[in-house]
């Protein structure tokens, strides 16, 4: 039987954990491989990034002091509370949006170049999981780019973290994203190292997608 994972769509839960100082998934700093992406230089020019469940803030700091225009989203108020020292502290532009991620508003749709994911979307329901990826096709302009570093990939049982599906994750984004990357990162945090992927995806335009689907 299932389990009910519904109290994960709530902030209170998210909150709770932050509260309880229960928050392992926080690395206290940018995750290297994204340290490393940025100075690798694959990605094509800087631009506005969304940063879905940002937390604390680490990896949109890095971005902003890459360049980026970068809009934290996060819809638990004590992690942003936690973000907006830190940007203050850093003293970066960030714009942070206390938002549930499923239900942001129709001004965001394709405003993005870029979207950001690490460590959210193992922590949603499952079953939330093509929901996420459609948001993140919405809030992308044509041709934007989504960088998600998927952890964990080790099939464990139980989550949250829970255990993602590299190949469900293309399976939802192929029919209408190309993938431009996809690599176990060297970089990686040593307890995560081997355990995550790093995917870039670009999202094709309503031409390329309607040619695509010509051709198959
Ligand atoms: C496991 S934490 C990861 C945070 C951050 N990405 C990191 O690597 O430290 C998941 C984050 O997603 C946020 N989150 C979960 N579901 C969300 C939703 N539906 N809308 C907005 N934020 C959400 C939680 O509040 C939490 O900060």
């Amino acid at each position: 039987m299932n389990r009910d994972n519904s109290v994960l769509s709530t902030s209170r839960f998210w909150d709770q954990r932050y509260r309880a100082g229960d928050s392992h998934w926080d690395l206290g700093s940018p995750t290297p491989v994204f340290v490393d992406l940025l100075a690798r230089s694959i990605l094509p020019r800087v631009g506005s990034i969304a940063v879905l469940g940002c937390g604390r803030g680490y990896d949109s700091i890095l971005f902003a002091k890459g360049g980026f225009n970068v809009t934290a989203i996060d819809f638990s108020p004590l992690a942003l509370a936690d973000a907006a020292d830190r940007i203050r502290g850093e003293g970066v532009a960030v714009r942070l949006l206390e938002h549930d991620l499923f239900s942001l508003p129709d001004s965001l749709t394709a405003q993005f170049d870029y979207v950001l994911e690490y460590v959210t979307y193992c922590a949603i329901d499952p079953e939330r999981r093509m929901e996420f990826l459609k948001v993140v096709e919405r809030i992308l302009r044509p041709e934007g780019i989504f960088i998600g570093l998927f952890f964990p990939v080790d099939g464990r049982p139980a989550g949250p973290p829970f255990s993602v599906d590299v190949d469900e994750v293309k399976n939802e984004l192929q029919t209408r994203f190309d993938l431009i990357l996809q690599e176990i990162p060297e970089t990686s945090v040593k307890p995560r190292k081997g355990k995550e992927v790093l995917m870039i995806w670009r999202k094709r335009t309503s031409a390329q997608s309607s040619e695509r689907g010509g051709m198959q």
